[in-house]
């Protein structure tokens, strides 16, 4: 046993050395880019939006690193430039974003449920596809608002949470969940629950926070944080 613990050993101390001095990256895992022209304004920039900038912006620079210029963003790195145009698998910010450089998974993982998650492999997908496609940064896409409607955003999420009380077939409470119109309307007891445009007085938020305790079952009624944030932005946006 002690024979083979220390070869091990004696194998495993000069591998990590080598390793950390230039680590190969397996690359072969990570999301393909989607196969399409992608618009950096309203695909793009919107995922940084999400998923960086409060930690890479304006109000923070962690690491010293900022993406919201294009200047910025194209930095060189420890790990290898952030971005490589054309060359999506070589840029450091998506190995970042995959996990697959050491301690360095961006956006960085957290304990809080809904705070920090990982980038979907649609959203690796698209920004892999950005890079592939030239990485051209378009101006002015700080200030593009991306739209949140019910068909593409909110259904698929009421669908899953609210459907089996909530669906077209004796819906409780007479409030249907899974179509816009029905929403809209509201149920039998609360009349309407979405105010367009105006949050506060939305009592559909204090329903889905889990907080509505003249409701009989209010914690069937929580979602998650992501999925709370998205419903406020849609009917801030006009619940359309
Ligand atoms: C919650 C805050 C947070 C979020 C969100 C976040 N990061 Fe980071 N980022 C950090 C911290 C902290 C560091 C410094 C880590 C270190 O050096 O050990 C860092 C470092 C980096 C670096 C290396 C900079 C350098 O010069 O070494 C890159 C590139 C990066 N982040 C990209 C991203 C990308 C891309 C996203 C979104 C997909 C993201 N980050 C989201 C906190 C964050
Ligand atoms: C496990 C079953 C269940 C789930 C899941 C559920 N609800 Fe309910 N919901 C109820 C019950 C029971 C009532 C009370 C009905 C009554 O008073 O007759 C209710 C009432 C409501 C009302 C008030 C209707 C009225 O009387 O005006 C709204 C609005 C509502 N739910 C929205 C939702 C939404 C949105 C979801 C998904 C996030 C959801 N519910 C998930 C069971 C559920």
């Amino acid at each position: 046993m002690k024979i083979t613990a220390l070869a091990w050993f004696g194998l495993a101390l000069p591998l990590a050395l080598v390793a950390a001095e230039k680590r190969p990256i397996d690359t072969s895992k990570i999301p393909l880019p989607v196969p399409r022209k992608v618009d950096f304004v309203k695909e793009v920039y919107p995922i940084f939006k999400e998923a960086c900038i409060s930690c890479h912006g304006p109000e923070k620079q962690k690491g010293k690193y900022r993406m919201d210029s294009k200047e910025a963003a194209f930095k060189d790195t420890d790990y290898g430039p952030t971005i490589v145009p054309g060359k999506s698998a070589e840029s450091s910010l998506i190995q970042m974003s995959c996990n697959l450089i050491d301690e360095m998974m961006m956006p960085p993982p957290s304990d809080t449920p809904g705070k920090s998650e990982p980038l979907t492999g649609e959203q690796i997908g698209i920004l892999r596809a950005w890079i592939d496609q030239g990485a051209e940064w378009v101006a002015g896409a700080e200030g593009y608002v991306k739209p949140v409607t019910f068909a593409a955003d909110i259904q698929p999420i009421f669908q899953q949470a609210c459907a089996t009380c909530h669906g077209l077939e004796a819906p409780q409470g007479e409030f249907v969940a899974t179509q816009l119109a029905a929403v809209l309307k509201g149920g039998k007891a609360y009349g309407r629950v979405v105010m367009p445009g105006a949050v506060k007085t939305s009592s559909l938020i204090t329903i889905i926070s889990g907080l509505d305790e003249d409701l009989p079952q209010s914690e069937k009624h929580r979602l998650k944080p992501k999925e709370i944030e998205l419903v406020k932005k849609w009917i801030e946006l006009g619940a359309k």
